[in-house]
């Protein structure tokens, strides 16, 4: 008697579901005008129905909350979805690369004044900004520099007051009292960018020891000649200024710290991001990739809610992407023992960001 019940009840059901598709079917086929189809107080875009669960309602969540006169084209929407997706996953990638023991020390004891040094702030539009140098951070500088007001465009700044902090009117975080630094790093947008780290280091050496384009002589005058005292194997022969290899040999010495505290501030050049940046300690709201720069800059602004106030600069072709075979030129002198150390010193700054490791230059 009971098992019957239950039978009739599963054909009502069933019966009902059926009339409910039907109904929904012949809505979708009287609406081929592409403007969408009615269903209770919900307008369905044609486009939209091929979204996913999540990308639906990541699409609520946009709309509604984040930025209520904000209509996103389906596009756009997609775009920021994958983009939002890959932001996530490299903080993920982060967190657990930071909990990792195996890798060494990543974490800092404190966020030490050296690293506050690092960060810029724009109190205005509560944004901090960790320097990476030698991965385009002049850029972002004169961004933050128009935002805070010192200037009304980019193209006003110049060159020789982007790096002087007393008059560009962008206060490193060091600045602030303990209380004011943390309620900052607690509050504001944070964002650093990274590149992979050998191609880092090589544009380090290009631009301080071979080219220097700025006036800055003690790169070649001070501390070139004390890495090529301790690290050249034949120290007789000085000529040619400091070698790619002489520079890796320092780079990759344990001790590096005895000379990094001879040389101060200007180490920053080519120490690790995890020195830098205290990104295991600094919860980065975005990472953003050198290698990615056209899709990560104007994403950034947008998380950064400045897209509408200032944009970054123009990118010039080619120049964002990896090239190894200008790693593999700059490394070909140098020994495999060398390179091994150097990537020790390293691995942490390439498994934090998800670089993968230059396995073509160790055999
Ligand atoms: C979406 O991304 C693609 C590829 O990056 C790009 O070509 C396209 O212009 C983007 N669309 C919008 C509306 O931003
Ligand atoms: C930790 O790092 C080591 C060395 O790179 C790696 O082999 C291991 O899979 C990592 N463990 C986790 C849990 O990520
Ligand atoms: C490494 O460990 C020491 C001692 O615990 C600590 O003081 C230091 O900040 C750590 N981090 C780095 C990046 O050196
Ligand atoms: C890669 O680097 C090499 C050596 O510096 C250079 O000749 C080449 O033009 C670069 N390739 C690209 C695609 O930029």
């Amino acid at each position: 008697m009971h098992h019957r019940w239950l039978l009739l009840l599963a054909c009502f059901w069933v019966l009902f579901m059926l009339m409910i598709v039907s109904k929904f079917i012949t809505l979708t086929m009287r609406s081929p005008d592409g403007y969408g189809i009615r269903q209770g107080s919900l307008t369905v875009l044609p486009e939209l129905e091929k979204m996913t669960v999540t990308e639906a309602r990541k699409f609520q969540i946009d709309s509604q909350m984040c930025n209520p006169s904000f209509q996103p084209t389906p596009d756009t929407l997609k775009n920021m979805t994958l983009m939002d997706l890959i932001h996530k996953e490299r903080r993920e990638l982060l967190r657990s690369t930071c909990r990792n023991g195996s890798l060494g020390n990543l974490s800092h004891s404190i966020i030490s004044k050296f690293v506050l040094d690092r960060i810029f702030v724009s109190d205005k539009h509560k944004i901090l900004f960790c320097q990476t140098p030698k991965v385009g951070n002049t850029q972002w500088k004169k961004v933050l520099i128009v935002l805070n007001g010192a200037f009304s465009s980019i193209e006003d700044i110049p060159e020789n007051v982007v790096h002087d902090h007393d008059k560009n009117g962008l206060p490193r975080l060091s600045s602030y009292s303990m209380a004011d630094v943390q309620e900052r790093l607690n509050s504001y947008f944070k964002f650093l960018i990274v590149r992979d780290p050998f191609e880092r280091l090589i544009s380090a050496y290009k631009d301080k020891f071979v080219h220097n384009p700025r006036f800055e002589p003690w790169y070649k005058h001070n501390i070139a000649p004390v890495i090529i005292r301790k690290y050249r194997k034949d120290r007789t022969e000085a000529r040619g200024g400091l070698q790619f290899q002489d520079f890796v040999r320092y780079l990759g010495d344990p001790n590096h710290k005895f000379l990094d505290l001879q040389f101060g501030d200007h180490i920053i050049h080519w120490i690790t991001y995890v020195d830098l940046c205290a990104p295991c300690e600094i919860n980065y709201n975005v990472i953003g990739h050198h290698e990615t720069l056209e899709e990560d800059a104007p994403y950034i602004l947008r998380e950064a809610g400045i897209e509408k106030l200032v944009s970054y600069p123009a990118i010039p072709p080619g120049i964002t992407k990896y090239n190894q075979s200008k790693v593999e030129y700059y490394f070909s002198k140098v020994s495999k023992r060398d390179i091994r150390r150097l990537y020790d010193r390293f691995e942490g700054d390439f498994k934090l960001f998800g670089y993968k490791e230059p396995t073509f230059l160790f055999h």
